[in-house]
């Protein structure tokens, strides 16, 4: 069975990272491929792929952050296949900077485009996916999601914002008997240029942030998080924990409670790093 043939998928972000091996995986799949980023060149990167592929697809750009614009978007992509069955909210920024030294507007940004994007996205769809009979909403959360870190404050409260925003509406579908599914995703480190294109608070050594990241955090390629992903979305599960690394963090908050919070700043003091390398090596999960 193949929940993805003929199925038209929306997938944000979908320039770079998770959001372009989940369209290339949805393509290989028979899906039909709406994608969008703000990232022109990484876009038409995709749109190449999906088509090589043999995938009908729409690709545009598109600001997460911007309702209006989205609101009219989804309106277009159900013009222009005729229905919409799936979307992958997907967009996504990282951020390091310990509270006190935070700008309120870098906060703001991290939650305009990591939450409200989310929100966004699902609003302007859900009539869409309602009406297609078969509907499915994926929202991409992290493992910050299901705990927190220093100097990943706004990361977390958007990722954590995003898991209740799904959890929430997982059940009212539920509830209200709607054909529409509802998956919240949950990675550990996944090798894409996430820490590159972090905002970072003043005094973080932005390239050590993203190099860390990329040598010690970043396990899981892409192409396996995408694949991992549609496996829990045609297996309809409420939560998907991708790579290795998000399953052990899961297990850790879980068994220790709130107690992870002395034993993670324990073992960052042990670890003698600077705090910036730190916050980098967290920076973007
Ligand atoms: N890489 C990881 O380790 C990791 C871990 C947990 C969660 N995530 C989440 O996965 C999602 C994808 O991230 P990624 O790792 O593939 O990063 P990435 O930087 O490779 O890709 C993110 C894409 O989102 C686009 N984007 C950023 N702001 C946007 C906006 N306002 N509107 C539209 N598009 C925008 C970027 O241009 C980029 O193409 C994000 O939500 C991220 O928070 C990533």
């Amino acid at each position: 069975m193949n929940s993805f043939a003929g199925k038209v998928a929306v997938v944000t972000g979908a320039g770079s990272g998770i959001g372009q091996a989940l369209a290339v995986e949805l393509a290989r799949a028979g899906a039909k491929l709406a994608i969008s980023d703000v990232d022109i060149d990484g876009l038409a990167d995709t749109e190449r792929r999906l088509k090589a592929i043999g995938a009908p697809v729409k690709a545009d750009h598109l600001d997460v952050t911007e309702r209006e614009a989205f609101l009219a978007y989804a309106d277009e992509v159900k013009e222009h296949f005729g229905a919409v069955n799936q979307i992958y909210n997907n967009a996504g920024i990282g951020y390091a900077g310990d509270i006190q030294v935070a700008r309120f507007k870098d906060i703001e940004r991290v939650m305009d485009v990591n939450f409200w994007g989310v929100v966004n996205g699902t609003k302007a769809f859900l009539p869409h996916l309602i009406a297609s009979g078969d509907g499915h909403v994926i929202n991409v959360s992290s493992v910050f999601g299901l705990f927190s870190l220093p100097g990943q404050a706004a990361y977390n409260s958007a990722k954590f914002a995003v898991r209740g925003f799904t959890e929430a509406l997982r059940q009212e579908m539920m509830l209200a008997e709607h054909p529409v599914k509802v998956t919240a995703v949950h990675p550990g480190g996944i090798k894409t240029a996430i820490a590159r294109n972090a905002i970072m608070a003043d005094g973080i050594d932005a390239d050590e942030v993203a190099a860390n990241f990329d040598k010690q955090f970043a396990r899981t390629s892409p192409q396996r998080a995408a694949q991992l992903i549609l496996n829990a979305v045609h297996k309809d599960k409420a939560r998907v924990l991708v790579g290795p690394d998000a399953k052990l963090l899961d297990l850790v908050v879980r068994v220790t409670g709130s107690g992870y919070q002395r034993m993670f700043t324990s073992f960052l003091k042990l670890s003698a790093r600077k705090p910036a390398a730190l916050h980098g090596t967290a920076g973007t999960g």
